[in-house]
Order: structure tokens, then C-alpha cells, then sequence
């Protein structure tokens, strides 16, 4: 993945993977929250498994250290 805030993940609901991130940091555990939160994934879906992919590498960057989420690279 490419580290670039900015980039979109979702065309169809035009969602960055920062407010992906930012929701993940906010509390979000797992993609049907992402979704809930920033309606990304929820048109044509194409976009479900790079949501996946960034809320498991959240979650495994996140418990090995804590302070490690705020370098999170996405
Ligand atoms: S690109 Fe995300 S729902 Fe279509």
C-alpha cells in the first residue's frame, strides 16, 4: 500500500485512507464499523478488501505497540 493520506480508497463515496485511519483511530474495530462511520465500501463494494487490509494491518500495528499508531503507515 502505498503511503499517501490522501489516496482514495473508495471512489464511490470518496473516502480517503486518512479518514479511514482516522476512524480506526477513533475507536472503529472492523470494517462494518468503517462503513457505518464513513459509508466507504457500501456502493459498488469493489473497494471491501483494501478496507479489510487496512483495519488488519490497524489492528496488528496497533497491538504489537500502542504508540506505533500514530506512525501507522497507510
Ligand atoms: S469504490 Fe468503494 S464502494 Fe465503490
Amino acid at each position: 500500500m502505498a503511503n499517501n493520506p490522501g489516496r482514495l480508497v473508495c471512489l464511490c463515496n470518496h473516502v480517503t485512507a486518512k479518514e479511514i485511519l482516522d476512524i480506526l483511530r477513533s475507536g472503529a474495530t472492523s470494517t462494518i464499523e468503517v462503513q457505518q462511520f464513513t459509508l466507504a465500501g457500501t456502493g459498488c463494494t469493489r473497494c471491501v478488501r483494501e478496507i479489510d487490509a487496512l483495519v488488519e494491518n490497524y489492528k496488528a500495528t496497533a497491538k504489537k505497540d500502542p504508540q506505533l499508531r500514530i506512525n501507522f503507515k497507510y
